[in-house]
């Protein structure tokens, strides 16, 4: 019996990261410069039902019978297993790795998650829909932090730039001219959760306030689809600015986020703002394709740890 891989790439929130949350709609799009993999093979010598996993990035050599049930690898496996109707698979060993970096923004969790019930499903002899994959990666990311509004595991399933609305069908993106955006790492850990929560807080104090900015946010995201379908993704660049002085006054920007926001800007970027749920992790500068190297180096002399190209296509 064959292995079975199977690769989800990361993503980017190019708009409405945290108004999401709140149900106005984002825009997200797939980096497939950094992808998670996960490879499934029968286990000859493993007891019967067993699965050896491993996920050398993160330290983790265990059976999944010794992993906690709230485990996120857990999680996504035991799904698998009680959306088939399996109770004793195949012995088998599930190895993951990733090239995607953990907590920056990139999507790693809801990455490995789809690559994982990919993979166990086709192993399993009967491959899930791209609606089912989805929805099981989304009740791993709830592990992550409890309100996710389902954006990650949406654009990294479909790998195609998506408008998403909360509990609202996918609509994929039609870029109807494909524009280049450059990542620049901060290289600070940032939990989704903690942002998540505490906006959560601050919205609980403020409403009204903070309702301001979600639909202000929204209305960027509203635009900048109309920009993208149309052709002139030029236009995006002013609407990232406005994004981004919107998530600072959410509270989730940082000083590092902000000095490689101005760097980009002074560097030639059409636009430039946060991506994810901030505090660290990545921001995101759209540019002409020319300039991808000078933005590159500018923001890596301005302390960005990594760098990446990554053009937004879609049908
Ligand atoms: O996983 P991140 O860091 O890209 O953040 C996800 C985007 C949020 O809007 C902050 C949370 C969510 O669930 O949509």
């Amino acid at each position: 019996m064959p292995a079975f891989i199977s690769s989800a790439p990361g993503k980017i929130i190019l708009f409405g990261e945290h108004a999401v949350v709140y149900g106005k709609p984002a825009i997200a799009a797939p980096v497939t410069q950094v992808t998670a993999r996960a490879i499934v093979q029968p286990d000859p010598r493993g007891a019967p039902g067993s699965m050896h996993i491993q996920a050398p990035a993160v330290g983790l050599d265990a059976f999944l019978a010794d992993l906690p049930g709230e485990h996120p690898l857990a999680t996504a496996v035991n799904g698998v297993l009680s959306t088939l109707g399996v109770s004793r698979p195949l012995a088998c060993s599930l190895r993951i790795t990733s090239t995607i970096p953990v907590a920056s923004g990139l999507g790693s969790g809801a990455a490995v998650s789809v690559a994982l019930i990919r993979a166990l499903s086709a192993f399993l002899g009967r491959p899930l829909s791209d609606e089912q994959v989805s929805a099981l990666a989304f009740e791993v990311e709830k592990l992550h932090h409890g309100t996710p509004s389902g954006i990650d595991n949406t654009v990294i399933t479909y790998a195609r730039p998506v408008y998403f609305v909360r509990g609202q069908p996918i609509e994929v993106l039609r870029v109807a001219q494909p524009f280049t955006i450059v990542i620049g790492d901060t290289g600070i850990s940032s939990p989704t959760a903690i942002a998540v929560g505490d906006v959560r807080r601050l919205w609980q104090q403020t409403p009204a306030y903070y309702e301001a900015l979600f639909n202000a946010a929204g209305q960027i995201a509203q635009q900048a689809r109309q920009a993208i379908e149309a052709g002139h993704p030029e236009t995006l660049g002013p609407l990232m600015d406005s994004n981004h002085a919107l998530l600072q006054q959410m509270g989730v920007s940082s000083p590092e986020l902000d000095h490689l926001v101005i760097v980009a800007r002074q560097a030639g970027a059409l636009g430039a703002k946060l991506s994810g749920a901030g505090r660290g992790g990545n921001m995101i500068v759209l540019i002409q394709p020319a300039n991808a190297t000078s933005v590159s180096e500018a923001l890596s002399n301005a302390g960005a740890v990594r760098t990446i190209t990554t053009q937004i296509i879609g049908r």
